[in-house]
């Protein structure tokens, strides 16, 4: 046997494409053209990378993109007052501030800023309750994009046994909300798990998400599997070239599962879509405009 492709860069090429005929639509039919703001503090050149594509990404699907990129010393009250400013704009529908942010800001205080109905990340407290209550929010990127994975291979997700390995706010936990949603029994594992690999062995669908090169074996994995992995992994090869990998040992995980997501083009490409898609979802939101009947 040999594990299908979940091909996430195809996927979200396609829910771009979608999106970009929705977006035009929405201008035609209301005169709103749904504008994302991303925040940039410091010069972490992957979050400069990050933030480049977001907003590349965005002007092609027809949003409005706002790039605030602030020195690396700004203060908490400075990014707080651009805030203050991006939650009063109308023109604003949705708002990203790109972590990690420097040590000297916290975080959660930040997030905790931004209008939740602008919270475009799905990281809000409000936006966290209404996942954990089930009650429609923003809902993560990432995670949003590995349930649209998933959906789109797998007809019923109810009474599947989830693995997640990963308890993070950005991947872990809210992706275990999502699953439990959609009927799927879910376990959390996470550093001090207790013999990892017996239990990934009792996972029907296998998720990755802790940021360690190929820490999943193929032996973890049960035959048929369902296996998405979220790592994006910098390593150097035995010829000095850099390569990516994920947090699955791809090549032995192939011969095991049912399916299988790649890195790079699995995972990674739904984020940004998923990302876009929220905005569209604030905008319509905030204007009490249903965007499925968009
Ligand atoms: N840094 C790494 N992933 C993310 C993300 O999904 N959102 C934001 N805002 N920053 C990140």
């Amino acid at each position: 046997m040999s594990a299908a492709l979940i091909d996430g860069k195809t996927y979200a090429t396609a829910l771009r494409q979608r999106l970009r005929k929705r977006v035009d639509q929405l201008r035609a039919s209301h005169g709103i053209v749904p504008g994302l703001a991303v925040v940039l503090v410091g010069e972490d050149p992957a979050s400069q990378v990050y933030v480049r594509s977001k907003s590349k990404a965005s002007l092609e699907a027809g949003l409005n993109s706002f790039e605030h990129k602030l020195p690396a010393d700004t203060t908490e009250d400075e990014l707080l007052d651009l805030l203050d400013q991006l939650n009063a704009d109308d023109a604003v529908d949705g708002i990203l501030v790109q972590l990690p942010l420097p040590k000297a800001i916290d975080a959660g205080a930040v997030i905790d800023a931004i209008d939740p109905d602008k919270d475009v990340d799905g990281f809000h407290l409000i936006n966290v309750g209404l996942l954990a209550t089930g009650e429609p929010g923003l809902v993560p990127c990432t995670p949003m994009g590995c349930e649209l994975l998933l959906r789109a291979g797998v007809p019923s997700l109810a009474g599947l046994h989830a693995v997640i390995i990963g308890r993070s706010n950005i991947v872990g936990k809210p992706l275990a909300q999502l699953l439990l949603r959609a009927d799927c029994t879910v376990t959390m594992a996470h550093s001090k798990t207790r013999d990892l690999p017996a239990l990934c062995q009792t996972a029907d669908i296998l998720v990755a998400a802790v940021g360690k090169p190929e820490m999943v074996r193929g032996a973890w994995i049960k035959p048929g599997a369902i296996v998405i992995d979220v790592g994006i992994n910098r390593v150097v090869g035995k010829d000095g070239t850099m390569r990516l990998v994920g947090d699955v040992a791809f090549a032995e995980a192939v011969p095991i599962a049912a399916a299988i997501t790649p890195v790079p083009g699995g995972v990674g490409p739904m984020t940004i879509a998923c990302l876009l898609e929220n905005t569209f979802t604030a905008a319509c939101r905030r204007r009490d405009i249903d965007p499925d009947t968009i």
